[in-house]
């Protein structure tokens, strides 16, 4: 059976064909656009892309994007007044400070200063529980973009045996939480799982959000598992890889995400939803 590979750019453009319309209706509304911004410490090479990457779609979906960039010995004060700032801006929907942040500055601290109502990423503490007790607020992009690759594939979780592979707060744990919202019986696997093997050829759905170039090999799959890669991993040669062995996997799966071009353009497809989202919320509340 030839699986279904799953063409993460065009879902992704469906995806903005939506916030398109929703900011245009946002701002016909409230005559301003929905406003995200991000701050950028220091100067990753990796970080500048991505946040370049976040700015440009911003732009082009009709928000208002902007960056803050900050230089790499800025302070926690510096970066936490910052952030401040961003809370008390009306004009601004969401906040997204880029992760990892110099080793100096305490992350945890910064993403609880985030105005949970502003936070696009879905990491401050009440958008967590909030998703733990099965209620709506902001969730983290990558497995929202995730779910939204199972529904247009017409794969249902109920009932389905799941395994992510993978803990991250960003990743791992909220799409095992939208899982079992989903009704799949989730497994949540990680570096101490034994025989992971075994756990992974039991599931009708994997996950791979790990971080470990092409551990999944395709004679791990059940026949027929539907698989998503979440893995971005370069290789000595220059190459992109995901988590699971694509050219294995792509012989026994039925759907399957390939890397790049499969979960990766959805993240930020989210990210701008949730800004969206953020604003309309935001506006119903001030009445
Ligand atoms: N760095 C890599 N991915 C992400 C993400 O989704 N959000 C933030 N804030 N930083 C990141």
């Amino acid at each position: 059976m030839a699986a279904t590979i799953i063409d993460g750019k065009a879902l992704a453009q469906k995806v903005r064909e939506e916030v398109r319309v929703r900011a245009k209706a946002f701002e016909e509304a409230f005559g301003r656009k929905p406003g995200l911004h991000v701050i950028l410490v220091g100067d990753d090479p990796a970080s500048q892309v991505y946040v370049r990457n976040k700015e440009r779609a911003a732009e082009k979906d009709g928000l208002a994007g902007l960056v803050h960039r900050l230089p790499a010995d800025t302070s926690q004060e510096t970066l936490l007044a910052k952030v401040r700032e961003l809370n008390e801006d009306d004009a601004i929907d969401g906040i997204l400070v880029q992760l990892p942040l110099p080793k100096h500055l305490d992350e945890l601290a910064v993403v609880d200063a985030i105005a949970p109502e502003k936070d696009v990423d879905g990491l401050h503490p009440v958008n967590a529980g909030l998703l733990v007790a099965g209620r709506d607020g902001l969730r983290p992009c990558t497995p929202s973009g995730c779910m939204r690759i199972l529904e247009e594939a017409g794969v249902d979780p109920s009932g389905k045996r799941a395994i992510v592979v993978g803990r991250s707060i960003l990743v791992g744990k909220p799409i095992a939480l939208m899982l079992l919202e989903k009704n799949a019986t989730v497994t949540i696997a990680h570096s101490r799982t034994a025989d992971l093997e075994a756990r992974v050829r039991e599931a009708d759905i994997v996950v791979a959000a790990v971080g470990k170039p092409e551990l999944v090999r395709g004679s791990w799959l059940k026949p027929g598992a539907v698989v998503i890669d979440v893995g971005i991993n370069r290789l000595a040669d220059g190459s992109l890889v995901g988590d699971v062995h694509y050219g294995e996997a792509v012989e026994v799966a039925s759907v399957i995400t390939p890397v790049p071009g499969g979960v990766g353009p959805m993240t930020i497809a989210h990210l701008l939803e949730n800004t969206v989202k953020a604003a309309e919320l935001r506006a119903r509340k001030a009445g």
